[in-house]
């Protein structure tokens, strides 16, 4: 006897591609108010902690609720068996994938059992500085430094990384960077970070995945374009034209734009005040304040229904820039700063986890058979 295939019903669910729009989960840790170019940490305004705070604190702070300015993290060791693995990368390796691969053999060597703690989150914040710092010396034939732990975070990264301290207003302006990269809502890497999480794995998976998802030029890449475009342009009289030139052509201008903010993002805001007060700053600084002006105006001119801004690329890239690092370690070092916010939402899903499995709709052959 044959029975007849019913044809499925139609599953006429909301569906938002993306998932734009969807409210995936709740949070107390950060608050990205597009509309108004807010960012809250805690409720703190990312303005007030960049002029008072240092990373640690703001780590500290996401991961606690709690405000010590003084709080202490320093670098931690890089396990010899971490060593190992990244001796055995080629020096070609990218440094987001030698970031990656350090974090995954790390959790390899580590006791993490669930649920994952504060204890755990400062452990895996301090260890990823020194692993890249590791991996950036190897690749340059040069041996890795052990962490002096008398340095905060930022400055013993800059000290594993070249060898020797930083003068404090260079330590400063990256320690600013990270501040702002430390936090920001259900981007897709701390999205990724909540789904592992939410599966009772542990926190070097879920912070390896967030590594891999903010490897895609989509989500950490844009820094190290808006070096390049820049340096397209010859100088500010010029800059008109050239926006002209590239929009004519359909690209889009580097460090403007968001999908959440309207109004300008606060971040950029405050690391362009860090960029102009570093003391070594590029020389190029002036031409990309002269530039930013004159692509507002035209983006304004060009989209008047939708408001483009400079977004918090345009400003990281003389900052980045201007503490020294290469263009190829923004991304990993944009990666070592969202450490924070990563484990701090591990922390908040872990304490009130549910299994993050979405339904999908079906949209494939109906029932049939094989002949
Ligand atoms: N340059 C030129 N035009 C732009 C730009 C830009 N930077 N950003 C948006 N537009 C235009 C689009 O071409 C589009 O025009 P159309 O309606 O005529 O097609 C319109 O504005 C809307 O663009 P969307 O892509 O829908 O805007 P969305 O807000 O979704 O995009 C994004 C956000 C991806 C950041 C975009 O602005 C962009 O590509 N910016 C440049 C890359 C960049 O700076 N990325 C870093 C973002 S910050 C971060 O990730 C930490």
């Amino acid at each position: 006897m044959t029975m007849a295939v019913e044809a499925a019903a139609p599953d006429d669910r909301p569906y938002s591609p993306g998932l734009e729009g969807v409210l995936a989960g709740e949070t107390s840790l950060g608050y990205v108010d597009g509309a108004n170019g807010r960012l809250l940490y805690r409720g703190y305004p990312i303005g007030e902690l960049v002029v008072k705070g240092n990373y640690p604190a703001v780590a500290n702070l996401l991961w606690t609720d709690t405000w010590e300015p003084g709080y202490h993290l320093p670098t931690a060791p890089v396990p010899a068996q971490v060593i190992g693995v990244l001796r055995s990368l080629p020096k070609t390796a990218k440094p987001m994938d030698a970031l990656r691969t350090a974090v995954s053999a790390w959790g390899a060597v580590s006791n993490l059992p669930w649920p994952p703690t504060d204890e755990q989150a400062r452990a895996i914040t301090s260890f990823s500085p020194s692993a890249l710092a590791a991996f950036a010396r190897l690749r340059a034939g040069l041996e890795p430094i052990d962490p002096d732990p008398s340095l905060n975070l930022v400055e013993g990264f800059l000290y594993q990384l070249k060898g020797e301290k930083p003068d404090p207003g260079t330590a400063r302006a990256l320690d600013a960077y990270f501040i702002v990269g430390a936090e920001h809502g259900f981007n897709a890497s701390t999205f990724t970070a909540r789904v592992v999480t939410s599966t009772r794995s542990d926190i070097a998976s879920a912070v390896s995945a967030a590594i891999g998802t903010m490897k895609g030029p989509l989500h950490g890449g844009a820094p190290s374009e808006v070096v390049d475009q820049l340096a397209q342009i010859q100088d500010a009289e010029h800059a008109e034209q050239w926006v002209l030139d590239t929009l004519a052509r359909g690209d889009r201008l580097m460090g403007f734009g968001h999908r959440v903010y309207r109004a300008y993002d606060p971040r950029a805001a405050a690391l362009r005040k860090v960029a102009e007060d570093m003391p070594t700053r590029p020389d190029w600084l002036q031409k990309a304040i002269d530039v930013e002006d004159v692509v507002l105006r035209v983006l304004a001119e060009k989209h008047p229904d939708r408001a483009l801004k400079t977004n918090v690329e345009y400003y990281a890239a003389p900052v980045l820039m201007g503490v020294g690092l290469t263009p190829d370690l923004f991304a990993a070092t944009f990666s070592l700063a969202r450490h924070a916010g990563w484990t701090a939402h591990v922390l908040e899903q872990a304490a009130d986890n549910r299994l993050i499995r979405p339904d999908v709709r079906y949209i494939g052959h109906s029932e049939r058979h094989l002949p």
